[in-house]
């Protein structure tokens, strides 16, 4: 199933969507094609807001694997080692934490893959892409931030096209490469042309009706 991790996909994210219908937003999308499906777990210390834990993740794990899609798990959150057991065993098929978590990146990488699930690491904007050079051959995934993590809705840094491009003339063939924040269809192929295969996209998404149609939309303008 991490074969999917190496197409090029738009991951929904369900921070955006409503979350009182939560099961039928996520059915929507998996019904409209969709593969991966993002979710956002916020802390309010690593960043200022919080949102969800793995009850939520084991409530979506049925309807999201049976429809053959991935659960890609992003944790922004302190001392993410302490929860990739409880998230590993929720279902998360991707871990993926922020490097500016972890003084001990490698051990958690390694953690994590021994949980069973494939390891990601983040990159804030301001963290150069240069730091991933000695983790580059430990993880599955990398995920640079086109925003400042912690909110949906947010307008994509500019400079994020050309640092998706720089992660990945570093990055060996066989680790997936993922861009967060701002993603719309206006800049979703650039982003595919700079070297990013999975795509997250909350508002564009689920920031409006007939999210089955923006989400196609959206997978087609990745894919063109
Ligand atoms: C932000 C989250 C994103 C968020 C993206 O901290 O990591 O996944 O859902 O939202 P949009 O696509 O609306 O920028
Ligand atoms: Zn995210």
């Amino acid at each position: 199933m991490t074969d999917l991790l190496h197409e090029t996909l738009i991951a929904p994210s369900i921070l955006s969507a409503d979350f009182g219908r939560l099961s039928d937003e996520v059915e929507l999308v998996l019904g409209a094609g969709a593969r991966v499906i993002h979710v956002d777990v916020m802390d309010g210390h690593f960043v200022p807001n919080i949102t969800i834990g793995p009850l939520v993740v084991s409530a979506l794990a049925p309807l999201v694997h049976g429809a053959g899609a991935l659960l890609d798990v992003h944790l922004m959150i302190e001392r993410p080692e302490a929860f990739v057991g409880a998230f590993a065993a929720a279902g998360a098929d991707v871990l993926t934490v922020h490097q500016e978590a972890c003084p001990h990146l490698h051990r958690v990488t390694q953690t994590i893959r021994d949980a069973g699930s494939a390891a990601g690491v983040s990159l804030n904007p301001a963290t150069p892409v240069e730091t991933l050079s000695e983790i580059r051959d430990h993880c599955d995934l990398v995920l640079v931030m086109s925003v400042n993590p912690g909110f949906g809705g947010q307008s994509f840094i500019p400079g994020s096209l050309e640092k998706v491009a720089r992660a990945r003339g570093l990055l060996p063939e066989h680790v997936a490469l993922e861009v967060d924040g701002g993603v719309a269809e206006h800049n979703v192929r650039e982003l595919v042309d700079a070297g990013a295969n999975l795509l997250v996209a909350g508002s564009s998404v689920f920031g409006g009706p007939d999210v089955e149609t923006r989400f196609q939309a959206l997978q087609q303008a990745a894919t063109a």
